[in-house]
């Protein structure tokens, strides 16, 4: 997948926001959907797959070793899986795109396969560290040669049959949590995670729902994750519940643009990615959530979210996992509170898509926020409500994230903010600027 021609958008000072947004599927959920269909025997349909760049090049990669993966006329997907043992050697590098969850996941599950593959991806994904990865899988018995630093590009041999290990996640990471597990999936006896701090728990609720014998227990250590291997996987009816990170642009657009009513339908609420509502109550938004529910065996909810004056917090360090990834907008939130928001113990930012505390310190700062940064967060000095001056140029750093934060910040700006390159947005959320013109008068 080689970057397309970069595309900069101006996003000027607009609003209020208005109606109903509904969200595009959980990126998180819909790869592992694909993975584990892939893996099953017999056919699995999946409604509301995130169609978006990412999950596309999980697809991909399935199909490239056995899977049968169509998308019907009606949207839903169906997969014919190969069953566990049975993923077939790809005949080309997999192309991994801007993915770090595709890339750290399929690792996993071809480190128990007797295949041989090569990984490829993005400049961004390229500079990413894929050796907490390497590690636990090497200890399995996968052998590894990698460019420089643990970075892709990247030849895997997988092992048949690895060896289970018992395994201490020393970062708090759901990507290595599951590429553990899904090394598991085809390995005689058990394999166990501990994870001293909870991170997403999609993979272990989602391999349960597919037959696997998973059992999660928690003590002092931590949570216990335990996969009993050469499993069985039966297919299923899945439904994808609606992103909580995608929710996280509107919530912060309509928390800080004045006039803003939205309700945001289907959002995921999984306490282990949930911790952006709370740090937005902290802070003082306006967040009703309406007709709790089970969506796909994930509880969701509608969020109304009215504009609402918000105050600077320390943001609370033990939230992090389950926000890692809404920082960059949680940062924008703050550009426009009253007082000075502290957030640290965020450090895992620095090797996302790209440097999150770097890029959102430059974006903002260039738009004449006033910013901090550490090693491991930012303090920020918001407005108290009064628009940001925007009116600069900022860099995406080939990050959706940073990119759709950028433009929520120009909603809220004088003089507008141009993002250099909005086409990374595609990657999660290829409908946010139509979205956007929608909601936004
Ligand atoms: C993800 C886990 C998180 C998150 C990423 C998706 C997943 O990464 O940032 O966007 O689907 O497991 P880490 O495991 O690196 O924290």
């Amino acid at each position: 997948m080689s970057h397309p021609l970069p595309r900069p958008l101006t996003v000027l000072p607009r609003g209020p926001l208005r109606g109903t947004i509904a969200l595009p599927g959980d990126k998180s959920i819909s790869h592992r959907a694909l993975m584990f269909s892939g893996l099953a025997v017999g056919e699995s349909r999946i409604t509301g797959l995130l169609e978006g760049e990412d999950v596309l090049a999980t697809a991909a990669a399935m199909c490239a070793m056995g899977a049968d993966i169509r998308r019907g006329d009606d949207g839903v997907w169906q997969v014919a899986g190969v069953g566990v043992g049975g993923l077939l050697q790809p005949e080309t590098a997999l192309d991994m795109g801007n993915s770090g969850t595709s890339t750290r996941l399929l690792m996993g599950l071809i480190a128990s396969h007797p295949i041989t593959a090569t990984f490829t991806g993005d400049a961004s994904l390229s500079k990413r560290p894929m050796g907490r990865v390497i590690e636990p899988l090497g200890r399995m018995g996968a052998d590894f040669t990698a460019s420089p630093g643990g970075r892709l590009p990247l030849t895997m041999r997988g092992l048949c049959p690895a060896v289970p290990i018992e395994y201490t996640l020393p970062v708090a990471s759901a990507q290595v949590k599951s590429a553990v597990l899904l090394a598991g999936l085809n390995t005689p006896g058990i394999t166990r995670v501990i994870e001293p701090v909870p991170t997403r728990d999609h993979s272990e609720r989602m391999l349960a729902g597919f037959g696997a014998e998973v059992s999660v227990e928690q003590t002092d250590d931590g949570r216990i994750i335990s996969i009993r291997g050469e499993a069985e996987l039966a297919p299923q009816e899945i439904t994808v519940p609606g992103d909580p990170s995608s929710a996280a642009f509107w919530m912060v657009a309509a928390s800080v643009v004045p006039g803003s009513d939205v309700t945001i339908t289907n959002v995921g609420m999984n306490a282990t990615r949930a911790g952006l509502v709370t740090a937005l109550r902290m802070m003082g938004a306006d967040i009703d959530s309406l007709d709790e529910r089970e969506v796909g065996g994930e509880p969701v909810a509608d969020l109304r979210v009215r504009h609402a004056p918000l105050s600077a917090i320390e943001v609370p360090p033990e939230l992090a996992p389950s926000m890692i990834d809404e920082y960059p907008v949680l940062f924008v939130a703050a550009s426009l509170a009253e007082g000075r928001t502290v957030a640290r113990g965020a450090e895992e930012l620095r090797v996302k898509e790209s440097d999150r505390i770097a890029a959102m310190a430059t974006a903002l700062g260039a738009c004449g926020v006033s910013v901090e940064e550490f090693e491991d967060g930012l303090a920020i000095t918001g407005t108290g409500g009064d628009p940001i001056r925007g009116g600069a140029r900022v860099a995406s750093k080939l990050d959706h994230r940073i990119a759709m934060s950028m433009a929520v910040a120009g909603l809220a700006s004088d003089r507008g903010v141009t993002v250099d390159d909005v086409s990374p947005v595609a990657t999660s959320y290829p409908a946010f600027f139509d979205t956007l013109d929608a909601i936004c008068s």
